[in-house]
Parts: structure tokens; C-alpha cells; sequence
């Protein structure tokens, strides 16, 4: 059975990452343990908000594998592949962190990527719960070679270009070949209780998360933000993760 997949997309800067974080940290508070946390932004930087070191990425590893795999006396590549992957994969209390990296480059990695394709399927299995950070935009959950998520979660900023970004990505998404059981829209960073139209984006249910000054002070001193500090915030979060693990409820679709 795999992991129950939360994935996170949403416009630039609109706080994937950040909830991601706090999500993975409310998984563990709650022990529903081990998650697996993957970091698919190329710019990564969810250990940093974990406070995790990150020592190598499956980028770095694309490119040995690819060298290897030029070479026919090495041992099999499935092997080394094992190897390499669980010294890619940072352990920590409750969680363990996998950072994808830079894309593919010039060379082609077909090979290597069907290795990948076959160790996140495996990789996945191993534990309850799975929570992905993108990149901004849709194609990375395409290129992770992922077609079935449990949560979509679309985060966006309460202003105009936010709710314009998020009813483009819920569109672009019923145009992959991407399986999405629930998909919530997190309206985040909000200053008042008022909340932006969003009727025209179709998603099972809205949260809104509040403006938390305590945590852009922490962010803007490059310390971790997963430790929700304010008591609005941990509530929300414990909210937006039962949010994120019910069945979805159709608010808007
Ligand atoms: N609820 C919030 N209150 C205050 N600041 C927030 C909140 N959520 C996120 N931020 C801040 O917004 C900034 C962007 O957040 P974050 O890096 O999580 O966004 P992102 O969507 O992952 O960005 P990118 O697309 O560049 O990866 C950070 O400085 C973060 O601390
Ligand atoms: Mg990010």
C-alpha cells in the first residue's frame, strides 16, 4: 500500500515550502510516523527550513549513475542505485528527507530515471505518509514521474495575481495525467478574516492561513520556520492536516 501523498504547488514565494515544513512537523507531533519528506524543487530548500543539512541530492546522483552506467564492468547498477539512494536519504527523528536537486541536464538519463522512477514507487511503500515540496508550477509532478497524489494542496497569497495563479494551476492540473484524490486551496499569509473570491477555483475545500509575524522575522534570519511558535498558527496547521488527510468534501468543484 503506498504512502498517503500530500503534494504542495502553488505560485512563487506564496509559502509551499514553509507549510510543507510545518505539515511534515505536525505529522511527526502526532505520530504518524515515518514520513517521508522529498524535496522536488531544483532551488531546494526544505531542509533549510527543517533545519536539516542536505549533504547530496538525486541531481548529484543522476549524474555518478549516469557515469556508471557507461561502465560495464561495474557491479549492477540496481545495487549501486540502493546504495547510493539510502545515502542520499537524510534520517531524522520521525522523518526522512529526500532532495531531488537540479534537473536533468544535457545528457539523456532514461536509464537511470526508470531506476528512480522504480525506487520512489519502492521508497514510497515504506511509509505512511509522503509530503512533496514543488517547485512553482505543475511540471515537476509530472517529471517526478508521480501520477497519483492523495492532497493537492494549491497555496496562494490573497491578492488578485494569487487567486488568478490558482485557478490557472487547478486548471492545468485536470489536464495532466495526474490522479488527485482532494485538492484544497490554502489561502495564506492572510492579514484580515476576509477572504478573496474563489469561486472560480475549483478545489474540495479553502483554508485560510493568517500573516504570522513571529515566523517572517525567523525566515527573513534563515532560521528554520517548521516549529509553529504562535498558537493561531498550530492550530491552523493541525487543521489544515486534517484538511489534507479526510476525504475530500466538495466546496468548490
Ligand atoms: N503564514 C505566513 N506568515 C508570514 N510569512 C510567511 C507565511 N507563509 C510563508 N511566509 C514567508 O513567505 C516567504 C516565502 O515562503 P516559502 O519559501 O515557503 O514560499 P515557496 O512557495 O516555497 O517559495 P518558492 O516558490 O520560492 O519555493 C518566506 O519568507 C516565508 O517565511
Ligand atoms: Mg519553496
Amino acid at each position: 500500500m503506498p504512502g498517503k501523498m500530500i503534494a504542495m504547488t502553488g505560485k512563487g514565494g506564496s509559502g509551499k515550502t514553509t507549510l510543507a515544513s510545518m505539515l511534515i512537523r505536525q505529522l511527526v507531533r502526532t505520530k504518524r510516523t515515518p514520513v517521508l519528506a522529498i524535496d522536488a524543487d531544483p532551488n531546494a530548500t526544505l531542509g533549510l527550513t527543517l533545519g536539516v543539512d542536505v549533504p547530496s541530492t538525486i541531481g548529484d546522483l543522476r549524474d555518478r549513475m549516469g557515469e556508471a552506467a557507461l561502465d560495464v564492468t561495474e557491479i549492477p547498477k540496481e545495487r549501486l542505485m540502493d546504495q547510493w539512494l539510502s545515502d542520499i536519504l537524510t534520517e531524522e527523528v520521525g522523518f526522512d528527507l529526500l532532495t531531488m536537486g537540479h534537473p536533468e541536464g544535457p545528457k539523456c538519463y532514461c536509464y537511470v530515471n526508470n531506476l528512480l522512477r522504480r525506487y520512489l514507487q519502492m521508497l514510497r511503500g515504506n511509509y505512511p505518509y509522503v509530503v512533496v515540496d514543488c517547485e512553482a508550477g505543475m511540471e515537476h509532478l509530472s517529471r517526478l514521474t508521480i501520477d497519483d497524489v492523495d492532497t493537492l494542496l494549491i497555496v496562494a497569497e490573497p491578492t488578485g495575481v494569487g487567486m488568478a495563479t490558482a485557478a490557472r494551476i487547478s486548471k492545468i492540473v485536470d489536464t495532466l495525467p495526474l490522479k488527485v484524490n482532494n485538492r484544497i486551496l490554502a489561502i495564506n499569509k492572510s492579514a484580515t478574516d476576509e477572504l478573496p473570491d474563489t469561486s472560480n477555483i475549483a478545489a474540495d475545500s479553502v483554508i485560510r492561513i493568517p500573516f504570522d509575524s513571529d515566523l517572517a522575522q525567523r525566515s527573513a534570519r534563515g532560521e528554520p520556520v517548521d516549529d509553529i511558535a504562535g498558537c493561531e498558527m498550530r492550530e491552523t496547521i493541525t487543521e489544515l492536516l486534517d484538511l489534507c488527510l479526510r476525504a475530500p468534501q466538495n466546496a468548490n468543484s
